[in-house]
C-alpha cells in the first residue's frame, strides 16, 4: 500500500496537468482499475468510451488493438500505451494481407472481424463485433455466408448460437485462438459441480465449444460481471482472466469463487510504474500512429458495428 498510494496520487495529478484520460479494461490489475481509470470495462464500453471522451489524450492500460481502436475513434486524442509489447493473441494471428488473400475464396462471404483484431484487419472488413454484441450483429446480416476472423473458436460458438435462433449461416473463419481462454480443462466443471453444488460456471465466448456448452452463462466481460453481481448462488467459477475476478471481488465482496481463472500475459505488462512513465513522456513506439485512409477504412466497420448493436 506504502508504494502504490504515491504512485496513485502522482498519477492523478499528471492526469490533470497532461489532461489525459485512462481507460482500463477489466483485466488489468485492480490498482489501475480503481486507483488511476477514468473508466473501466469491456471492449464495447470501451470503444464508445473512447469515441466520446474528447481528451487530449488517452492512456490506454489494456491491449495495443483496444488502443488502436481508440484511436480510430478518437483521431483528434494522443492515444498512448504502457507497454507496446502488450499484444493478443488473437489480434496477432491475422495480418490485412492473409485476410485480402483469405477473402478471395469466399467473394460472397460478409466480412466479420471481431475487435481483437489490428486496424489493418478491421480495414478490410464489413462489419466489427464484440463478445457483447456478436450474435445480434451475425444475425442480423443479410448474406448466408461469413467469413468471422480471427478467432476460430469464437466461430464455433457463433455457429451453435445461429443453429439454437434457427437461422441459416455458414460461419467460415481463419484458426487464431486466444491464449487464455482456449486452455480451460472442461474435466474441471464436472469436478467442481459435484464438489460444490449450486455453482454457477460463467465463462467467455472466446472459450471452447466444450467449456461454453457446459457454462451456466457466456458471455463479454461486462456481461459475466453483470451476471454474477445479479445471481444468488453460493459459488461462482470464472473461466476467464482472473483480473474480471478480483473486479468482482472489490464490488461484490459477498461473492464466492472457486478457483479456475487465468492470466492473462499481456494484460499484465500494465502497470502503474508504466503508467506514470508513458504520462510524462511517451516513447514513440508508444504512441499509436495510423495511417488516415486505413483509419477511415477501419472506422467504417466499427461504426456499422455502433449502428446494429445500439
Ligand atoms: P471483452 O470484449 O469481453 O471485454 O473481451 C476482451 C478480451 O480480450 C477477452 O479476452
Ligand atoms: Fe487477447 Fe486472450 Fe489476452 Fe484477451 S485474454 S487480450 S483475447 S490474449
Amino acid at each position: 500500500c506504502r508504494e502504490i498510494a504515491p504512485l496513485t496520487l502522482e498519477i492523478n495529478e499528471l492526469k490533470k496537468e497532461k489532461g489525459a484520460v485512462i481507460l482500463a479494461h477489466s483485466y488489468v490489475e485492480p490498482e489501475i482499475v480503481y486507483g488511476v481509470a477514468d473508466f473501466a470495462g469491456d471492449s464495447y464500453m470501451l470503444s464508445l468510451k473512447a469515441k466520446e471522451s474528447g481528451a487530449k489524450s488517452i492512456v490506454f492500460s489494456g491491449v495495443v488493438f483496444m488502443a488502436e481502436t481508440a484511436k480510430i475513434l478518437s483521431p483528434d486524442s494522443q492515444v498512448v500505451v504502457p507497454d507496446r509489447a502488450s499484444g493478443c493473441s488473437l489480434a496477432d494471428s491475422l495480418t490485412g494481407e492473409q485476410l485480402r488473400e483469405l477473402k478471395k475464396a469466399y467473394p460472397d462471404a460478409a466480412v466479420v472481424c471481431y475487435i481483437n483484431s489490428t486496424a489493418e484487419v478491421k480495414a478490410e472488413c464489413d462489419v466489427c463485433v464484440t463478445s457483447s454484441n456478436v450474435y445480434k450483429i451475425v444475425a442480423s446480416l443479410p448474406q448466408k455466408q461469413v467469413l468471422f476472423v480471427p478467432d476460430r473458436l469464437m466461430a464455433e460458438n457463433i455457429r451453435v448460437e445461429m443453429k439454437k435462433l434457427g437461422i441459416d449461416k455458414e460461419i467460415v473463419s481463419s484458426d487464431g485462438t486466444c491464449i487464455v481462454h482456449d486452455n480451460f480443462d472442461p474435466e474441471t466443471i464436472a469436478e467442481a459441480r459435484s464438489k460444490f453444488p449450486g455453482l454457477k460456471v460463467v465463462s467467455h465466448p472466446e472459450c471452447t465449444l466444450n467449456i461454453t456448452e457446459k457454462s451456466d452463462y457466456v458471455g463479454s466481460t461486462g456481461g459475466m460481471m453483470q451476471y454474477v453481481k445479479a445471481t444468488e448462488a453460493p459459488y461462482f467459477m470464472m473461466l476467464t482472466e482472473c483480473g474480471l475476478v478480483e473486479r468482482i471481488e472489490v464490488e461484490a465482496p459477498e461473492k464466492r469463487f472457486i478457483s479456475g481463472c487465468k492470466l492473462c500475459p499481456y494484460m499484465k505488462m500494465n502497470s502503474l510504474e508504466k503508467i506514470r512513465d508513458v504520462l510524462v513522456a511517451p516513447r514513440p513506439e508508444q504512441v499509436i500512429e495510423l495511417d488516415e485512409d486505413l483509419r477511415q477504412k477501419a472506422l467504417y466497420s466499427i461504426d456499422r458495428m455502433f449502428e446494429i448493436a445500439e
